[in-house]
């Protein structure tokens, strides 16, 4: 298992497994990992001959007044994780590695970030974009894999890849739950033993929602309306942001007649949580 910290460790390590023929997947994460990355790490290593997970709390993705850090960090931890997934590098570069005291570009994906978590972080997915272009610049994989529970970060990545013409594949990957149904997130340690009960209210509301649709129902309005009056139940509660949207331009639905995406962003206290699934029609 490697631990890599600069970038010409990154591009001499992939330059020898090209040499030799063999497909790379890449993993990009903030850390403090999880069964949800760990079965993206476990998706590359199936579909690759080698696989490098990136660890690196990103802080061009931040918003002043966010948990940038407090954000969990725990790189020891996160390397034996990635090395029973069957990951073979960890790339976990200090910030000043990745930024240039005066980086003057930016990459910025319009209209997919108007919307949901682009509109309530502003500059968001900016710095996600930046950072994720530059890694997949460094790493050049043959396969990408990002989690659906970042449903808006898979459309704008998705986008983004096009637009710029990267040669790279991205593949969308299941959101993992506990067992109790909350979606795993490194910001979940953030919750005390009540608000981690109340949490659940995000995953119960979705099945709620998903049992409406199967049942027939198409006015998103009336969906949306449940979604807020079973949120506003939950005293610890607090509505971020309740949507339903096209699954592929992420535009605000009326009727729905085609595959919606329902996110929902909630505050926990003070832990912002988000979850969403997507109803194909
Ligand atoms: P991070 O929040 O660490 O997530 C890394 C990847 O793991 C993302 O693609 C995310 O969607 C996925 N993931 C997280 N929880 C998941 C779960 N419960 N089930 C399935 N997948 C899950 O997303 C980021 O980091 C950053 O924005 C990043 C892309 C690394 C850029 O900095």
């Amino acid at each position: 298992m490697m631990l890599l910290k600069q970038i010409k460790e990154v591009r001499k390590l992939v330059k020898s497994w090209r040499k030799e023929g063999l497909t790379v997947g890449y993993v990009p994460t903030m850390g403090a990992l999880h069964e949800g990355h760990e079965s993206l790490i476990k998706r590359a290593v199936a579909e690759n001959d080698r696989v490098i997970v990136s660890v690196f709390v990103n802080p061009t993705q931040f918003g002043p007044n966010e948990d940038y850090d407090a954000y969990p960090r725990n790189i020891d931890k996160d390397m034996q994780l990635c090395m029973n997934a069957g990951a073979v590098a960890v790339f976990n570069p200090e910030p000043e590695e990745m930024y240039f005291d005066d980086k003057s570009t930016s990459v910025s994906v319009s209209g997919l970030t108007d919307v949901l978590c682009g509109a309530k972080r502003p500059g968001h997915f900016n710095g996600v974009c930046l950072i994720v272009s530059k890694f997949l610049n460094i790493v050049t994989p043959d396969k990408a894999y990002f989690g659906q529970k970042d449903a808006q970060q898979v459309a704008v990545i998705k986008r983004m890849v096009r637009d710029l013409n990267i040669d790279v594949e991205i593949i969308p990957c299941p959101i993992i739950r506990e067992e109790d149904g909350l979606a795993k997130s490194s910001r979940n340690t953030y919750l005390s033993y009540e608000e981690r009960k109340a949490a659940l209210v995000l995953s119960r509301i979705l099945q709620m929602v998903r049992k409406e649709l199967d049942n027939g129902e198409r006015d998103a309005n009336k969906l949306r309306e449940m979604i807020a009056e079973e949120l506003n139940k939950e005293p610890l509660a607090k509505i971020d942001y309740v949507e339903i949207v096209d699954s592929d331009s992420l535009k605000h639905v009326e009727v729905i007649e085609r595959s919606i995406l329902v996110p929902i962003a909630v505050y926990i206290g003070k832990t912002r949580l988000i979850d969403n699934f997507i109803y194909e029609l």
